[in-house]
């Protein structure tokens, strides 16, 4: 069973890499980042709070992001495995996840720290248009979709986000620095962290990254 964290900055491929193990694995990925803006669109309580987070660049506080994880674990589709992209985000979130993952008898396998330099992080979120139907991600110059402002998928219009202009973006760059790194530390004594290098084509990364969790599984598309 694969339970992953897709740990590292903002802009590093996290969600792109997700969506592809969630296909090929067939577990679930729970983007927190989607989970929360879906709630700032349908403009529900948890939605208007994360918002004014959100749009500063800021976390969003760990008692609402550690209740949402807790609400989603629950799910019958997560008895296989899942893939958590965006969280944890701070060692108190790390704690909460491992005392909910406890109640249920699971544990995380692998935490997977994608790892890019700063400018190609900057040029890759400037560059980014995601789906407003199914979420999917592009990038105008290294990811662009068939047909300009549509997604391949399922033809839903692309957009920009809010928080992918260059003063938000430097601050969640702080932000990640300062509170989310430790995790990288927290999650390497637990001998989980697997260091991956990002910079390489969508599909070079993937390989690296399946390479990782198929390590001794024989049966690797049918875990
Ligand atoms: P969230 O949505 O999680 O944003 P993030 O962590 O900043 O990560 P991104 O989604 O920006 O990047 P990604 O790593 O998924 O990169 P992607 O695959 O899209 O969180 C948003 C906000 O929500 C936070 O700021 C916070 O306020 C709140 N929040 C979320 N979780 C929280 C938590 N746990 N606690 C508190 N608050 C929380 O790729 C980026 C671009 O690069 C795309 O255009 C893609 O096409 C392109 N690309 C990908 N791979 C490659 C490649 N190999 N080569 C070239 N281009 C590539």
């Amino acid at each position: 069973m694969y339970n992953i964290i897709l740990l590292g900055p903002p802009g590093v491929g996290k969600g792109t890499q997700g969506a592809r193990l969630r296909d090929r694995y067939h577990i679930p990925l729970i983007s927190m980042g989607d989970i929360l803006r879906e709630a700032v669109r349908e403009g529900t309580p948890l939605g208007k709070e994360a918002k004014s987070y959100m749009d500063k660049g800021e976390l969003v506080p760990d008692d609402v992001v550690v209740g949402i994880v807790g609400e989603r674990l629950k799910g019958e589709d997560c008895s296989r495995g899942f893939i958590l992209d965006g969280f944890p985000r701070t060692i108190a979130q790390a704690e909460a996840l491992e005392r909910l993952l406890e109640k249920e008898g699971k544990e995380i396998t692998h935490v997977i720290l994608l790892d890019v330099p700063e400018d190609e992080i900057i040029r890759r979120l400037s560059g980014r248009r995601l789906c407003k139907v199914c979420g999917a991600a592009y990038h105008l110059v290294f990811n662009p979709p068939k047909e300009e402002g549509r997604c391949d998928r399922c033809g839903g219009e692309l957009y920009q986000r809010d928080d992918d202009n260059e003063e938000t973006i430097k601050a969640r760059l702080e932000v990640y620095h300062s509170q989310t790194t430790p995790l990288v530390e927290y999650y390497e004594k637990k001998g989980l962290l697997r260091r991956v290098d990002g910079v390489d084509t969508i599909e070079g990364i993937f390989e690296r990254i399946t390479r990782i969790l198929e390590e001794g599984n024989n049966s690797p598309k049918n875990p």
